[in-house]
C-alpha cells in the first residue's frame, strides 16, 4: 500500500540529479532542473569524521550544533563577469578581510531547508519545495541589493553537498539534514554602497527537534518594547539584521520563561506579526483559520504556504487578515480560538500552549497540543517523508 503511494505514477525524471516527485498529480509545468552551467570542483575531505562517531553524534544530533564534513563555496566578483569557482570541500574556517563589508553594514541573506529521509526503508532522500528556497534565497538578495544566484545553481549546491554528506542525514524520527545557504559580501570596502565580491556558501547540520521540549506546546513572550520588522525594511527577506534585531526581546522573553518571542507590528504595536523564526496559524472552533498577511514585514514562510493549502484540503476556511493581540487574549480566554500553531523549516509546526507578556498570560485551549495542529503536523512531516501521498508535486528527490 505504501509502495504504491511512493511509486504510483512511472518514473521520475531526472535532470543534473534533482527528481521531481511524479508519484503525485504534478502541477501542470512541473519544475524541472538541468544541470547548473558550472562545474564543481571537488576538493577530497582529508580526515573525515570517523563514522562510529558520526553515528554516534546522529543519534542525538540537536539543532544546529553539528555539522557535516564538507561545505560549497561559488565566488562572486562584478569585474569577472559574475559567479565563477564553484568548489565542494572539506568543511572548515574561512578567511575574510577585516574591511569585508559584510562586517561592516550586514550585506547578508540566508536560507534554511531540509533533506529529509524518504520512503519506508529511509535509503532515498527528498528535498521540499527547494525552488521556494531558490526563489526566496534571489528575493532577499535583490532587497540587500545583492546580485541573484541562479536558481538551478542554487538546487545544483544543494544537490551536492548532499550527495557528499548524506550519510550524515539522521534516521531519527524527526531528524534532518538542515541545509543553510548564505551570501555575504567580501569586498574590503568601507564606502556605503553594495559591494561588487560575494561569497555564496552552503554548510550543513544534521539536526533534530528545534525546541528542546520536543514536541509539547511552547510558551511564548510578547514583544512590546521592541520590534523586529518595519514597514518598508528588511522584515520579508531572509537577512540577518532581523535576526540580530531579535535578541534582545527573545532574551527577554527567555528570561520571563518562554521559548520565543512574538513581535507586533511596529506602527500601531498592535496586530500580530511573527515569532522571531516561525509563522502564525490561529484555529477557530467554527473551522476558521487566521494566518497574518504577507504585508512586507514579515517572512513569507513556505510552511505557511504549505500549510494554507493543506488546512483548505482539510476543509477549513483560511483567512489571511490582521490578527491583533486584543482579539487573540479575548477568543482564547471565551474559548472560541481553540489552538494556535508555529510554523517553520525549523521548527516544523509547533503548538502554542501559552502566550506571555508584561500584562498578564493566558492559555490557549487545554495549554498542550490541539487536534488540528497535530493532524496538520503528520500530514506535513508524512509528504516530506514519503508516509503521505504528494498531491502538490512538493517533493523533489535527490539521486
Ligand atoms: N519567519 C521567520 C522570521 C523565519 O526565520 C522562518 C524560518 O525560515 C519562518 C518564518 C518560516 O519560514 P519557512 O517555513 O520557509 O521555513
Ligand atoms: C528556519 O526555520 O529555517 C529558520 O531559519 C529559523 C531559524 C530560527 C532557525
Amino acid at each position: 500500500m505504501r509502495k504504491a503511494i511512493l511509486r504510483r505514477a512511472g518514473s521520475p525524471f531526472s535532470f543534473g540529479g534533482l527528481r521531481q516527485n511524479t508519484d503525485s498529480i504534478l502541477p501542470s509545468a512541473p519544475t524541472r532542473f538541468t544541470r547548473a552551467g558550472m562545474d564543481f570542483e571537488h576538493i577530497t575531505h582529508p580526515a573525515p569524521v570517523p563514522s562510529d562517531e558520526r553515528d554516534a553524534a546522529l543519534a542525538d544530533p540537536g539543532f544546529g550544533t553539528l555539522f557535516t564534513d564538507h561545505m560549497v563555496t561559488i565566488e562572486y566578483d562584478e569585474a569577472k563577469g559574475g559567479w565563477y569557482s564553484a568548489t565542494i570541500g572539506p568543511r572548515g574556517p574561512i578567511t575574510l578581510d577585516p574591511a569585508a563589508s559584510v562586517l561592516h553594514y550586514a550585506q547578508e541573506i540566508f536560507e534554511g531547508m531540509k533533506a529529509y529521509r524518504y520512503g519506508e526503508t529511509g535509503e532515498e532522500l527528498a528535498l521540499f519545495r527547494p525552488e521556494q528556497n531558490a526563489r526566496r534565497f534571489n528575493k532577499s538578495a535583490e532587497r540587500m541589493a545583492m546580485p541573484s544566484l541562479p536558481e538551478k545553481l542554487f538546487l545544483e549546491s544543494i544537490r551536492q553537498l548532499v550527495a557528499a554528506d548524506r550519510a550524515w542525514v539522521p534516521s531519527i524520527p524527526g531528524g534532518a539534514l538542515y541545509l543553510r545557504p548564505f551570501m555575504f559580501a567580501s569586498e574590503a570596502f568601507l564606502g556605503v554602497r553594495p559591494a561588487k565580491q560575494y561569497k555564496y556558501m552552503l554548510i550543513a547540520s544534521p539536526v533534530g527537534g528545534y525546541f528542546k521540549s520536543g514536541h509539547e506546546a511552547v510558551k511564548i513572550w510578547v514583544s512590546q518594547d521592541y520590534v523586529r520588522a518595519a514597514p518598508g525594511g528588511t522584515g520579508a527577506a531572509k537577512t540577518g539584521g532581523n535576526y540580530a534585531a531579535s535578541l534582545v526581546p527573545q532574551a527577554q522573553g527567555i528570561a520571563h520563561g518562554c521559548d520565543q518571542v512574538v513581535f507586533l507590528d511596529a506602527v500601531e504595536r498592535k496586530w500580530v506579526e511573527e515569532l522571531g523564526g516561525m509563522n502564525l496559524f490561529f484555529v477557530y472552533d467554527d473551522g476558521t483559520v487566521i494566518t497574518p498577511p504577507l504585508t512586507g514585514t514579515i517572512l513569507p514562510g513556505i510552511t505557511r504556504d504549505s500549510l494554507i493549502a493543506l488546512l483548505r484540503e482539510e476543509g477549513l476556511t483560511v483567512r489571511e487578515e490582521l490578527y491583533s493581540l486584543d482579539q487573540w487574549r479575548e477568543d482564547a480566554t471565551n474559548g472560541t480560538l481553540v489552538e494556535t500553531m508555529a510554523c517553520g523549516t525549523a521548527a516544523v509546526v509547533t503548538p502554542v500552549g501559552t502566550v506571555a507578556s508584561p500584562d498578564g498570560e493566558f492559555t490557549i485551549g487545554s495549554g498542550g497540543i490541539g487536534q488540528i495542529t497535530s493532524k496538520l503536523r503528520e500530514k506535513l512531516v508524512g509528504i516530506q517523508t514519503g508516509k503521505v501521498a504528494d498531491t502538490h508535486g512538493w517533493v523533489m528527490m535527490l539521486d
